[in-house]
C-alpha cells in the first residue's frame, strides 16, 4: 500500500515535470568558426538592425555621418614584397531618420521612446558581413562621423573649427541595435529567441580623439528538443548576437577628418545552445526503474515477515509440543505441581552445564599432560 501509494507520488512528480518541460537540459558552448568557406552573413535577414546618431540632429555644418559597406578582396597580383595585391571596394549605404519604420522590430513604440526614431538608419538593407582581415574576402559595415571641413566638392560651408570642436566636446554618439537571447523558460518556437533593443552602447566625444568601436555579430545556432515524443530528431534554429564589443581611441589628424568609427564584423565565436526537455520515454524509464526497485524492496521486506511468521509458528508449536509431552509424562499430577516441574527442568539444565564445564576442565588438564 505503501509502495503504491510511494509509485503514485513519484509519479504525479514526475509527471509534471514532464507536462511542465521543467527539467530540461540545457546547455552552451562556445566555438570558433573557421571561416575558410568564405561564408558570407547578413543578420539584417534573422533581424539584426542598428541605428546612430547624436543627442539632436547634426548641422552638416558641423559634421555628418557616412554608412559604407566595405570589402577588401585578395587579387592574384603580387607586390614587390610578394604579398597579395588586395583591391578595396567600397560603396555608401543611404541614410535616413528612422522614423517609425526603418528601424526593423516590431514594436515601434518602443523605438520612439527611446528616441531611436531620431536616430539615422541605414535604408539600403543589402549589407553583408564576410571573414576577417587576413582572409581573401574581408566585408564588413563601416560607420564613420567626419568634421565638416569646407571643400570645393561640397556646397556646405562648415562653421568655424572651433565652434565644431565646441559642439562635439558636449556630444556623444549613441548607437543602437537589435540584439537577442535565447529564451531558455520559453518552448514556443517563434518566440524563443527574444529581440530587444540594445542602447547601452554610447561614446563620449573628444574632438582631438578618434574614438573606434569594433563591433562583432555572432551567428548563433540552438538545437531543441521540445517535444514530449523523443527519437533524437532535433529542430536547429540559427539567430544573431552581439556579445563582443571593443573600443579603443586613436589621436585625431584633420587629413583623417573622422572622430567616430564603429566596424560591423562577422564574429568568429559562436556559441551553440541546445536544450532538451524531460521526455515521455524517459519518463516511463523512470517510472519503470522506481516500480521495479519498489519491488524488490517490497519483496525483501514481505519476505521478512513471512520469514518471522514462519518462525514465530515454529516457535509456538514446539513450545506447544514440550508443554504437551511434559504433560503426557506427569499427566497425573495437578497444576500446582507444575511450578516444581519447571524447577527440575531448571535443575536438569544446571548439571548440564556443570558437566560441560567439567568437560572442558578434563580437557585442560589433558592438554597440559600432553605439553608436558
Ligand atoms: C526584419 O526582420 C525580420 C526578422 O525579424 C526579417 O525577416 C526581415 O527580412 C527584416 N526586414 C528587413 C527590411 O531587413
Ligand atoms: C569654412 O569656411 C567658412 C567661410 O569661408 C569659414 O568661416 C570657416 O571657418 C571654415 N571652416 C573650416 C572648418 O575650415
Ligand atoms: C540531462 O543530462 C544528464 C547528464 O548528462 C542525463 O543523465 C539526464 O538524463 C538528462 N536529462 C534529460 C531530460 O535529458
Amino acid at each position: 500500500m505503501i509502495l503504491l501509494m510511494m509509485l503514485m507520488g513519484f509519479g504525479l512528480f514526475k509527471g509534471s515535470y514532464l507536462y511542465m518541460k521543467l527539467d530540461a537540459n540545457i546547455s552552451k558552448i562556445s566555438l570558433i568558426r573557421t571561416m575558410n568557406d568564405g561564408q558570407i552573413y547578413k543578420p539584417q535577414e534573422l533581424g539584426f538592425d542598428f541605428a546612430f546618431g547624436v543627442s539632436s540632429e547634426l548641422d552638416p555644418s558641423i559634421g555628418h555621418f557616412t554608412v559604407k559597406q566595405i570589402g577588401h578582396y585578395e587579387t592574384d597580383q603580387f607586390d614587390i614584397n610578394g604579398k597579395k595585391v588586395m583591391t578595396k571596394i567600397e560603396r555608401n549605404l543611404r541614410l535616413d531618420k528612422c522614423h517609425d519604420k526603418h528601424f526593423n522590430f516590431t514594436d515601434q513604440k518602443e523605438v520612439m521612446l527611446k528616441g531611436i526614431s531620431n536616430y539615422l538608419c541605414a535604408i539600403d538593407d543589402d549589407y553583408q558581413l564576410q571573414g576577417y582581415f587576413y582572409q581573401q574576402n574581408f566585408e564588413f559595415v563601416e560607420i564613420k562621423l567626419w568634421k565638416c571641413r569646407n571643400s570645393t566638392e561640397s556646397t556646405v560651408i562648415c562653421r568655424d573649427k572651433q565652434k565644431i570642436d565646441e559642439y562635439f566636446e558636449k556630444e556623444t554618439f549613441n548607437f543602437a541595435y537589435i540584439n537577442t537571447y535565447f529564451d531558455f523558460m520559453d518552448y514556443d518556437k517563434d518566440s524563443f529567441i527574444k529581440k530587444y533593443i540594445d542602447d547601452s552602447f554610447l561614446f563620449e566625444l573628444e574632438a582631438e580623439k578618434i574614438k573606434k568601436l569594433n563591433f562583432y555579430i555572432q551567428l548563433q545556432e540552438a538545437e531543441t528538443q521540445d517535444s514530449y515524443v523523443q527519437f533524437g530528431q532535433i529542430e536547429s534554429y540559427k539567430f544573431h548576437q552581439i556579445s563582443n564589443e571593443r573600443t579603443y581611441d586613436d589621436g585625431y589628424s584633420d587629413s583623417e577628418g573622422y572622430i567616430a568609427v564603429v566596424y560591423i564584423r562577422f564574429d568568429m565565436k559562436y556559441d551553440l545552445y541546445s536544450r532538451k526537455i524531460y521526455s515521455l520515454l524517459e519518463y516511463l524509464g523512470d517510472m519503470g526503474g522506481l516500480y521495479r526497485s519498489l519491488l524488490s524492496v517490497g519483496l525483501i521486506i514481505v519476505g521478512q515477515i513471512i520469514r518471522r511468521m514462519f518462525f514465530s509458528d515454529i516457535m509456538h508449536k514446539i513450545y506447544q509440543i514440550r508443554t504437551k509431552s511434559i504433560r503426557d509424562d506427569e499427566d497425573s499430577k495437578i497444576d500446582k505441581k507444575e511450578s516444581k516441574n519447571k524447577k527440575s527442568q531448571e535443575k536438569y539444565d544446571l548439571t548440564q552445564e556443570e558437566i560441560n564445564v567439567k568437560n572442558i576442565e578434563n580437557r585442560k588438564s589433558q592438554f597440559k599432560q600432553t605439553l608436558k
